[in-house]
């Protein structure tokens, strides 16, 4: 793509008849709610694609477009790597799957010690959600106590989702907004609680309260920002007093600031470390690492599954993990990230909105001031419409790949300044309503980390 397609010629007719079909026969549309139509601009992005390259995708009414959501950050060399492909196909070659243990799984272990400053024991797992689930399970086995603190996402199981139990249902104040906990059994209300993120004191507050309940704490150490200087280490601290396991939710945060993760990053180093996505470039894979201390007691544990360690995301994971090393990953995030920011605020501004492209250079995130009386939702979905238009795949935050190039920052710049000054005029007319062409944004489950 050198140029903007035509945005009159832009549809995404054959998107929006699958979608339909989806609807009759897949409960919920999509098997990752972040995929969901209405989480983009549904009617103008694209929902399904047919194939991806690089830090591009053609959708499957033939639109290219620049990827910024990047599967949702399970995508970090970039689409179809053909570093990590070559040894996914050789891997294919020799067999996906063996009777008996591939030595894959003792060299990424390794290779997982060597690169996380909280690993010295290793267990796989597939998702990152089934990751945390199993990290839960170890932490009540070591500390036989049922009740963990949590602060962020942590996936779909019963041990995390329990937590909608504590909220009264009319207060709107759900950690999962939108999503209720129907299926989750009652019996688990009360054993797992949020804390919000920065709020030492609160955490302090119920750790005393159920003193001698707790068996962790998981969170996700960053999101948008980094820590204030201290706040990790005061957790890690009041864990360590009141002998709870901290675990870091490393799924979505890890592999791009430090390919050991925020905890290199920030020098704060936990007791149990879960990460997936990423670590394997587009094929399933998940593991939760630790000490030697906490990891050990899991032997006894029931943590097992027949495709666990499959070959095919042992040395997917394995040469995802060196090739982010051997291309100086933390580096090439950053130039990507502020040049990123610098071509987005450049495009406010042109525009007149107020407004700023801000946050972690591994994950900038546009925000706009709306007037009073305009919904927020409508310049979102309208920012993320244009940019579907003119060939850019996003939500309001970006997630780079090393694939993502000059051009494809200059180019998602341009589009931004266009798109900005389509909503500068809808805002400026009163007319953003007759601008749409999409439903209205849904918003995302809250994660309580900022
Ligand atoms: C921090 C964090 N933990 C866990 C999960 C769940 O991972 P998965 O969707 O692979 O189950 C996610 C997914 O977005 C996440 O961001």
């Amino acid at each position: 793509m050198t140029a903007f397609p035509d945005i009159a010629d832009h549809t995404v007719a054959r998107s929006l008849e699958l979608y339909q079909q989806a609807g009759e026969l897949i409960p919920g549309w999509t098997q990752l709610i972040s995929r969901r139509a209405d989480q983009f601009a549904h009617g103008a992005s694209p929902i399904y694609a047919q194939r991806a390259k690089g830090s591009r995708f053609i959708d499957v009414d033939e639109n290219e477009y620049i990827d910024w959501v990047s599967a949702v950050g399970a995508i970090i060399l970039g689409h179809a790597d053909d570093v990590v492909n070559a040894a996914v196909k050789d891997q294919i070659d020799s067999g996906s799957l063996f009777s008996v243990n591939s030595p894959l799984e003792v060299e990424l272990a390794a290779e997982l010690n060597a690169t996380i400053p909280s690993s010295q024991m290793v267990r796989y797992a597939k998702g990152g959600g089934e990751a945390c689930a199993l990290a839960a399970r170890i932490a009540r086995g070591v500390t036989g106590r049922d009740m963990i603190l949590f602060c962020g996402y942590h996936g779909w199981h019963d041990w995390y989702q329990a937590a909608n139990f504590g909220v009264d249902p009319e207060s709107g104040d759900y950690p999962f907004a939108g999503i209720e906990p129907i299926g989750v059994p009652r019996a688990l209300a009360g054993t797992v609680m949020p804390f919000l993120y920065g709020d030492l004191e609160m955490l302090a507050a119920l750790l005393a309260e159920h003193a001698g309940e707790i068996a962790a704490i998981m969170m996700e150490p960053a999101r948008s920002e980094l820590p204030r200087p201290g706040y990790l280490e005061g957790v890690k601290r009041l864990a360590a007093e009141h002998d709870v396991i901290l675990i870091f939710d490393e799924v979505s945060c890890g592999w791009r600031l430090a390919v050991g993760g925020v905890q290199e990053a920030v020098g704060v180093t936990p007791d149990m470390t879960v990460v997936a996505k990423a670590m394997s470039n587009g094929y399933p894979m998940g593991a939760v690492v630790g000490s030697r201390e906490v990891m050990e007691p899991a032997k006894r544990m029931f943590i097992s599954s027949s495709y666990w360690s499959d070959n095919i995301g042992l040395a997917a994971s394995l040469t995802t993990i060196r090739e982010l090393k051997r291309r100086n990953a933390p580096q090439r995030f950053k130039e990507i990230g502020e040049k990123l920011r610098r071509v987005l605020n450049q495009a406010i501004a042109d525009a007149g909105l107020e407004g700023a492209c801000t946050g972690l250079h591994t994950n900038p995130a546009v925000s706009l001031a709306t007037p009073d009386g305009i919904d927020p939702r409508k310049v979102s979905t309208l920012f993320i419409q244009e940019m579907a238009r003119r060939g850019v795949h996003t939500y309001m935050s970006f997630k780079a790949t090393l694939a993502h190039t000059d051009e494809d920052i200059r180019l998602t710049g341009e589009a931004a300044a266009e798109s900005l000054q389509v909503i500068q005029a809808g805002l400026r007319r009163g007319n953003l309503d007759a601008l749409l062409i999409a439903d209205l944004k849904k918003e995302p489950f809250r994660r309580l980390v900022g």
